[in-house]
């Protein structure tokens, strides 16, 4: 649409929304149909679960339905009591959000704004640049540490501590990260936390934290008590394997959690979702099956992408990178196998593919079409 073409309200947008780019998801299974024409599509584009939900979970899902003509409950009472048990936290320090994504713009629409700013890594999640422009914030972004480090594209800490100021609102961590897949060990990550002035929010993302197997990988709530200005955001979209719910929540000091709650829509997180994730905390043996099958499908990846000769970066969540020859070609062959994967040109990696892990079979589907593609 030309600039002629808009409606004169249009004038009234922020200069930082209109500088943004809407957020890309993932090509959804049935528009690859209608434009290819092809079944047996399986899409790894999204850092789903394989698995799905825990039976236990869709069976509370159902159940809901029966309550749809009443609001949910806007405070999330149930869900909180079990979420405070297990993380050993107060419920006054939950905040409920639709999907984790849902608590990121809260934290920026409450702690930045114009004249603040937001610090957060090259190639880091979408969404920090997006919920720091939305608020006409100043979006920094650090450049990452260089391919050949020991951990190639990963947040540098230190480089982001450098850019903290007196006007940073929020610093993004993602630990780990999409779509680099990369971590930071408890000892940086609590070296920043020391050096990070108390006036600062630190958002320490965790949404892939069930699957991360490394060792010296944190669980960062166990620094809630010692950092007020930390909060933590977890997400049931990944390894509870409800991403279509849209249900996360993020662990804070109670008074953060209370200006959080103030400008929270009051029923962001809707009846099915709030009882489909009380079940979903009940089934261990469910999230340690997503978590074994991710495991074993990201060293099935990777030994692959040895085998092919591919770089890979080094990932402890539920996807990997991978650097192709011609990425926009090898992405529409894939497409044409049936294959989504998500291209990650927009964050500053041009040459990779983004690939979700998914069951063996489609993880070895996803060998064999690439070894195809790389060979025509
Ligand atoms: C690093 C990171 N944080 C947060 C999210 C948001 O997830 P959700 O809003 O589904 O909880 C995602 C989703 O892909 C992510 O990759």
């Amino acid at each position: 649409m030309t600039e002629q073409a808009q409606p004169a309200c249009t004038r009234h947008a922020s200069a930082g929304v209109r500088g943004l780019s809407p957020y890309e998801p993932g090509k959804p299974v049935s528009e690859l149909e209608r434009e290819y024409g092809i079944s047996d599509i399986i899409k790894l584009a999204s850092n789903e679960s394989p698995l799905g939900p825990a039976p236990a979970a869709l069976e509370a899902a159902h159940t809901a339905l029966a309550d749809l003509a009443l609001y949910p409950d806007g405070n999330g009472f149930e869900l909180k009591q079990v979420l405070a048990r297990r993380h050993a936290v107060a419920p006054e320090q939950i905040v409920l959000g639709n999907g984790s994504n849902d608590v990121l713009d809260l934290a920026a629409r409450v702690f930045l704004g114009p004249g603040r700013n937001a610090v957060f890594s090259q190639h880091g999640f979408a969404v920090y640049m997006l919920v720091t422009r939305a608020v006409d914030a100043e979006a920094r972004e650090v450049p990452a540490l260089a391919m050949e480090a020991t951990m190639p594209c990963g947040h540098d800490l230190q480089a982001m501590a450098a850019q903290v100021d007196e006007q940073t609102g929020v610093v993004f961590i993602a630990n780990p990260n999409n779509p680099t897949g990369t971590w930071v060990e408890s000892d940086p990550l609590e070296e920043l936390l020391e050096r990070l002035p108390p006036t600062t929010l630190v958002v320490l993302d965790e949404a892939y934290a069930e699957y991360v197997q490394t060792p010296g990988y944190p669980d960062g709530t166990r620094w809630l008590e010692q950092y007020p200005n930390l909060m933590v955001t977890r997400t049931f979209s990944k390894a509870y394997g409800l991403a279509g719910l849209r249900i996360g929540y993020g662990l804070c000091h109670p008074a953060v959690a209370d200006l959080l709650n103030r400008v929270r829509q009051p029923f962001n997180v809707n009846t099915v979702a709030q009882a489909a994730a009380l079940a979903a905390l009940d089934d261990n043996e469910h999230l340690a099956r997503a978590i074994k099958i991710n495991n074993q499908g990201l060293a099935e990846l990777s030994r692959g992408f040895d085998r092919l000769g591919l770089k890979w970066l080094p990932s402890a969540a539920n996807f990997i990178s991978v650097q192709v020859p011609d990425a926009p070609a090898t992405y529409k062959a894939l497409l044409r196998a049936g294959i989504i994967v998500r291209p990650v040109a927009a964050y500053g990696l041009p040459g990779f593919l983004r690939v979700s892990v998914g069951l063996p079979e489609h993880n070895h589907r996803l060998l064999m079409s690439l070894e195809k593609v790389l060979k025509a």
